[in-house]
């Protein structure tokens, strides 16, 4: 008796150090496999979520497609036999990603105050699915890290998202106290995970690093902030926000090749995995760090929970950063920390693959679903979602079936700013050996992306299922999708990925002109746009059930579609005005649009 009584004192004072450190613990196992094979479909407690989600869901989106004036279609008759599903996405690209992501973010959600009416209100609130990646895996899981709070909110609480300084002088050179201490604290932690036995690499120091700013309002700046525990959080608890995915790539040990034979990986507060057909596993989040044979604990006694530490995986979905760890000034850091460092910069494995975090042990050693090199590999490598150019994280929401996914592209492709490269890289995976299970639909190349104003406002793909028959046999499983790229309008939004410090002036701007982008420039370029994305949201399930369009949104389809024209001239060229690109520099590049000197080089009005 009293010795279970000491074992639950010690148990729990474990469980109290566990809760706000950084070092994952051990204790018993939950019994049975801890990993399933991608063939058993959604995660059962995903599914749970998602059934429930539905039908709050289902109520959001009624009211958004009465607010949004659509003619000759009535809401409740088609939503009594239809069922949406609607997914959002977001792209890598750093701070740029984030803010301009969290501008779009705002327009889609209903509790936004300035702009209501302007614009996409409620469907955030509509959505089953969010999903973002490096810059976008920032946003994506601050927002659910902090219970989905409100771009409003965040802003008046201002306690996130503190990006004056760089990362890697959060508190500003002045307070060189403040962040001595900071590199301290963040050396105890990673240190501590060593001592607890487990293998470390930059994405620590990188992931605590980032927490700082996206975790700031949690216990010790995120330390122990897990991601497996969002859902305990009382948007997540009454089902009043999307379910949200984070998307990393495997590579292969000993390699720096990444394309389209690599592993796509999305992360979910409940597990871990990839679809791919070279995984075909997922694993527990819960109990990532677990050592795992074919998914069986190796020692039923010793699980391990807190390795998913929240900082951690979004510092492993933009890992092309850790890079950035390297350039601190080594001098102020604490003596462990700089070893470590320091033996980044000369171990040749390390430095070729500064950009990799290592999960070790591999939760898929073993595993038996395929013959692939993940399962050989005592350590998982994982780096950047990015990297394999599949910049907007669309994949899990296409593997999930998902009708209407919104791409919101803050990727830098051409001239800074995005070309369609993303969706053209989802669209040519589905023909390679990895792209055996999905179908994704027609996009043509980046040139026409660019010169037929695809990217220079929102546009529509697969808008046709019948069209989409020669891509697979299930048509109305492919998603529609709507392409929404950075552009400028009220700022100039293409700003360096790696620009590491935004005024506060600075990042209200670039939330603002990524608000701008979602709206059609607050509905003034188009008023009818949130009815056409209403077009575009019911337009699957009408496709399914045999319903006719309506004329409206006949129009709408003829203004926002890739109507499969393909463009073969000249280039167009990197003014913008309105609705599109144009030779004429009489618009953006002239007007002094502010922000032009905050990241590169003066516009050059261009000689017409
Ligand atoms: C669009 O609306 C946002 C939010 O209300 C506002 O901050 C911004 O200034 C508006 N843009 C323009 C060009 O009016
Ligand atoms: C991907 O793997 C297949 C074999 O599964 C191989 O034929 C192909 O060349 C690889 N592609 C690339 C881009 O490495
Ligand atoms: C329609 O399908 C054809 C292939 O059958 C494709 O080439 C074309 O781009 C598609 N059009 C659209 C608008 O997706
Ligand atoms: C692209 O936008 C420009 C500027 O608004 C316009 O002149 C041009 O006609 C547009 N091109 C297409 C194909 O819509
Ligand atoms: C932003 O885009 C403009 C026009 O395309 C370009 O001239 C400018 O150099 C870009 N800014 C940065 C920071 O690259």
């Amino acid at each position: 008796m009293l010795c279970l009584f000491i074992i639950l004192i010690l148990e729990l004072q474990l469980a109290f150090a566990g809760d706000d450190g950084y070092a994952p613990t051990k204790s018993a196992c939950p019994g049975g496999k801890l990993t399933r094979a991608a063939s058993e479909g959604l995660n059962p407690e995903e599914n749970a979520y998602i059934q429930q989600r539905n039908a709050v869901a289902k109520q959001n989106l009624a009211s958004y497609l009465k607010g949004a004036n659509l003619r000759d279609f009535d809401v409740d008759s088609f939503l009594r036999s239809a069922n949406p599903s609607i997914g959002l996405s977001f792209s890598g690209g750093g701070y740029r990603a984030q803010l301009t992501g969290a501008g779009a973010y705002a327009a889609l959600d209903s509790r936004t105050a300035v702009g209501k009416g302007k614009g996409l209100g409620g469907i955030l609130q509509s959505a089953q699915y969010i999903s973002g990646l490096s810059g976008g895996s920032w946003l994506v899981g601050s927002l659910a890290s902090n219970n989905m709070i409100s771009i409003d909110e965040l802003l008046q609480q201002n306690t996130l998202w503190q990006t004056e300084h760089s990362i890697l002088d959060f508190y500003g050179g002045i307070h060189f106290i403040k962040n001595t201490e900071m590199w301290i604290d963040i050396d105890e932690q990673v240190h501590g995970k060593k001592d607890a036995g487990f293998d470390v690499s930059i994405t620590d120091v990188w992931g605590r690093a980032l927490s700082y700013q996206l975790l700031a309002n949690s216990n010790n700046k995120g330390a122990g902030t897990k991601f497996s525990d969002v859902m305990k959080q009382d948007q997540f608890q009454n089902h009043k926000a999307p379910f949200p995915i984070l998307v990393a790539d495997g590579r292969a040990p000993d390699t720096d090749i990444i394309n389209f034979n690599s592993t796509v990986l999305s992360i979910t507060p409940f597990e871990l995995g990839s679809e791919d057909p070279t995984l075909q596993t997922f694993v527990q989040l819960k109990y990532l760090g677990t050592e795992l044979d074919d998914g069986t604990p190796s020692d039923p006694n010793s699980c391990v929970t807190g390795f998913d530490n929240a900082g951690f995986l979004m510092g492993t979905s933009s890992s092309l950063f850790n890079n950035i760890v390297l350039s601190i000034d080594k001098s102020s850091l604490p003596s462990f920390l700089k070893n470590f460092i320091n033996n980044v910069l000369v171990t040749p494995f390390e430095k070729l693959n500064v950009d990799v975090a290592k999960y070790d042990p591999n939760p898929f050693y073993k595993s038996s679903s395929q013959d692939s090199t993940i399962a050989k590999s005592k350590t998982l490598y994982l780096v950047d979602g990015g990297e394999d150019g599949e910049n907007v994280p669309l994949l899990p929401l296409v593997h999930r079936k998902v009708n209407t996914l919104f791409a919101f592209d803050n990727s830098n492709n051409d001239l800074t700013w995005p070309s369609g490269k993303s969706l053209i890289k989802t669209y040519e995976r589905q023909f390679t050996p990895q792209g055996a299970n999905f179908a994704f639909p027609y996009v043509p190349d980046e040139a026409t992306f660019l010169n037929l104003n695809l990217t220079a406002r929102p546009t529509f793909f697969g808008c046709d299922a019948k069209n989409l028959s020669s891509l697979t046999s299930n048509i109305y499983d492919v998603p529609l999708v709507v392409y929404v790229a950075n552009r400028p309008f009220s700022y100039w939004s293409n700003t360096s990925t790696f620009k590491l410090e935004y005024s506060q002036s600075e990042r209200q701007a670039m939330i603002t002109n990524g608000f701008e982008l979602a709206t059609r420039l607050n509905g003034t370029v188009d008023p009818e746009w949130p009815a056409c994305v209403g077009c575009a949201i019911i337009r699957r399930e009408q496709e399914r059930l045999g319903h006719a369009q309506n004329d409206q949104c006949k129009k709408c389809f003829e203004r926002y579609c890739w109507n499969g024209k393909v463009y073969r001239g000249p280039s167009i060229g990197d003014n913008f005005d309105e609705n599109g690109r144009t030779v004429d520099a009489n618009v953006y590049n002239s007007r002094n649009v502010p922000g032009i000197n905050d990241g590169g080089p003066s516009v050059k009005r261009r000689k017409i």
